[in-house]
């Protein structure tokens, strides 16, 4: 079984993932954190060295070689089609929507995601857009907002 983790940067995904893994005794991984390992570089140096199109096809193919557990993936995981039709035909994909209020009390000025550290209007747009590809992929919603890590993945295993 494998159990994927959406949701924008700063949603909780790693956090609650790590949960889940121990509360399910589950393998864990981390989508950006095995790219990090093949690649032997960090995102933002993937970013800046190769470009976001090189980090996506990293990323697909990361989801691919992946083929069981929790899967704690990037915020981005949703802006290739075939990643979301993967994640569809293979697993249980689980959305954590949080809202942007709280991302940016959360974020501030995180010097290690790329794509945050744009103008707000910028990322406000951004977080649109993704909520509603969200939306879409996912087979199960827990909203996070003044939530406990312990209350949301109770909720998630309850629903799963
Ligand atoms: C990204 C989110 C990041 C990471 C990369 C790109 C995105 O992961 O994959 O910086 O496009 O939203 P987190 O969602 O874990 O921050």
């Amino acid at each position: 079984m494998i159990i994927y983790l959406i949701g924008f940067m700063g949603s909780g995904k790693t956090t609650i993932g790590e949960k889940l893994q121990e509360q399910l005794q589950m393998e864990y991984t981390d989508t950006d954190e095995y790219i990090e390992k093949m690649t032997g570089r960090t995102i933002p140096d993937i970013f800046a060295l190769e470009g976001e199109k090189a980090f996506r096809t990293y990323e697909t193919n990361a989801l691919k070689e992946i083929t069981s557990g929790v899967v704690s993936t990037g915020g981005g995981i949703v802006e290739t089609a075939e990643n979301i039709s993967f994640m569809k035909d293979n697993g249980v994909v689980v959305y954590l929507p949080t809202s942007l209020n709280v991302i940016e009390n959360r974020l501030h000025d995180d010097q290690s995601r790329p794509l945050w550290k744009q103008p707000a209007a910028a990322r406000a747009a951004l977080f649109a857009r993704r909520s509603l590809l969200y939306e879409s992929t996912a087979d199960i919603t827990v909203e996070t907002d003044h939530k406990t890590v312990e209350e949301i993945s109770a909720e998630v295993v309850s629903l799963l």
